[in-house]
């Protein structure tokens, strides 16, 4: 690992016109957060000193999810040496390594850019490349008899024989401070799209007498970049396949990996196991033990130990679920706290609800929490019985240990142990069922004999 103070330059100022989009390139989004949180995630692990991400024009979103870091703004899109240069002020006092990163390639791992830093010692720069069976679209890598870099040329600019090349560049450089404002500043724009290309880099430091090194990765999807929504989903696939081989190595048991969906933000501890065909939205922190059934949507919710959910249940935004809870089937919980031990265990709705421990909310139960122009808090003590079928019409307190005769529909807080029961009474007319059925068919019989042969 490099001892040199280090900064890190990430460029993100392109509209990403390929990505047909009126967001920012980098604020799409790869497991639920966007590409340059990822990357911003991936850099900490190597200690920076400065972080400084080059932004297009009103970005100001983007500006605010890389807070605390500095932004500056690239004001036009002349090329990607251009956009290092729009940073230079904030490096104009550092002279350790730069390390220049492309906003549009964020799941390059820790260890392959220090394998980067690495690589610069005793040379004026590195580059990090890959084989591509299909290189298409990237900057070729061209070696030079001895096999050092010779010089890196776009796709647009290369011969017929350098388009063979499949060596390609990733984005990624590192490179000594002290030299860079002065090779940029030697770099021009004459090339197939009259742009400064960051890529001129190699051929300005030989012409220096500096040496530039090439530093390849063998796994090509950490270095996959990402020009359009094809190449969005590609990358949702490898970040999926990591998050759920580091959710296993962490201790979750998942039957079949591939049909679960993590978000970058989810937190599951050891020993939950996880069935196939489970969605996770953002904002998920599972206790252990508990086992998340398939075919459950979860998001924004917190579930503690040994909680069964599922299957095909939903959990949305603001859900606490206490300790050894069961949520079962067809059942959505909504912002609600559920109390220690309850059982919501069919084809229910809580929503906007505080429930105290061991209640028991019975199938087709709900909580009528919203009158068509607000959402109303229901609150249910411990040791509740709320029986089939029950509208608990918010606001309403129902207190601890009452009985809520299934069918009711509640409209008035209900004391403690107390019963409400809110329906009309059974009627019962003896004989009535056998009657029906014996006219009924009486009728039949007539019609039949009616009818001409
Ligand atoms: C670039 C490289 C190419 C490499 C590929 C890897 C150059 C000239 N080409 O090509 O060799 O194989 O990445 O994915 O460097 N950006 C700015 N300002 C600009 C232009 C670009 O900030 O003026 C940013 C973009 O937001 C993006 C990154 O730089 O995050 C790369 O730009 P892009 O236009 O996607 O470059 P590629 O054509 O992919
Ligand atoms: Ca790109």
């Amino acid at each position: 690992m490099s001892t040199n103070p280090l900064s890190i330059v990430i460029l993100a100022a392109g509209k990403g016109t390929r990505m047909q989009s009126a967001l920012p390139k980098v604020m799409h989004k790869i497991a639920g957060a966007p590409m340059i949180t990822w990357l911003l995630r991936t850099v900490e692990g190597l200690h920076p000193e400065r972080v400084i991400v080059v932004v297009g024009p009103g970005m100001a979103d983007l500006e605010k999810t890389v807070a605390p870091h500095k932004t500056v703004v690239q004001q036009k899109q002349q090329g990607t040496a251009d956009a290092v240069s729009a940073a230079l002020p904030l490096l104009s006092d550092f002279d350790g390594d730069v390390l220049i990163l492309m906003g549009d390639t964020p799941l390059v791992s820790l260890t392959t850019l220090q394998n980067l830093i690495a690589a610069r010692k005793g040379a004026g720069l590195s580059v990090l490349a890959t084989a591509l069976e299909n290189p298409a679209g990237y900057g070729r890598v061209i070696l030079g008899a001895d096999d050092t870099l010779k010089r890196i040329v776009e796709d647009k600019d290369a011969s017929p024989e350098e388009r063979a090349v499949n060596l390609v560049n990733t984005g990624a450089f590192c490179i000594d401070g002290a030299k860079l404002a002065g090779w940029l500043q030697r770099i021009g724009n004459d090339n197939a799209q009259g742009e400064y290309y960051l890529t001129d880099l190699p051929q300005v430091a030989a012409s220096q007498s500096a040496r530039s090194r090439v530093c390849v990765t063998t796994d090509v999807a950490e270095v996959r970049g990402c020009n359009t929504r094809a190449d969005l989903a590609a990358l949702e696939y490898t970040a999926q396949q990591y998050l759920r081989h580091n959710a296993m190595l962490s201790g979750v048991t998942m039957i079949d990996p591939q049909s679960v969906y993590l978000q970058l933000d989810t937190q599951i501890a050891p020993d939950v196991t996880i069935d196939p065909h489970v969605v996770f939205g953002p904002g998920v922190e599972i206790a252990t033990g508990a086992h998340i059934k398939s075919f459950s949507h979860v998001e924004g919710a917190k579930i503690g130990a040994n909680v069964s959910v599922g299957p095909f249940a939903r959990l949305r935004p603001g859900s606490e679920i206490g300790d050894d809870v069961r949520i079962g089937n067809f059942v959505e919980v909504k912002k609600s706290k559920i109390g220690a031990r309850s059982k919501i265990n069919h084809l229910a709705y809580v929503g906007d609800c505080l429930m105290g421990d061991d209640t028991n909310f019975s199938a087709g139960a709900i909580t009528v929490n919203y009158d068509g122009f607000e959402k109303h808090r229901t609150v249910i003590g411990k040791g509740v019985m709320i029986g089939s079928n029950v509208n608990l019409v918010a606001p309403v307190h129902i207190d601890d240990g009452a009985f809520i005769a299934a069918g009711s529909t509640v409209t008035k807080d209900v004391p403690a142990d107390a019963l409400s029961i809110g329906r009309d009474a059974s009627k019962i007319r003896k004989g009535w069922a056998a009657e029906y059925r014996r006219r009924k068919k009486a009728l039949a019989e007539k019609l039949k004999s009616k009818k001409p042969a």
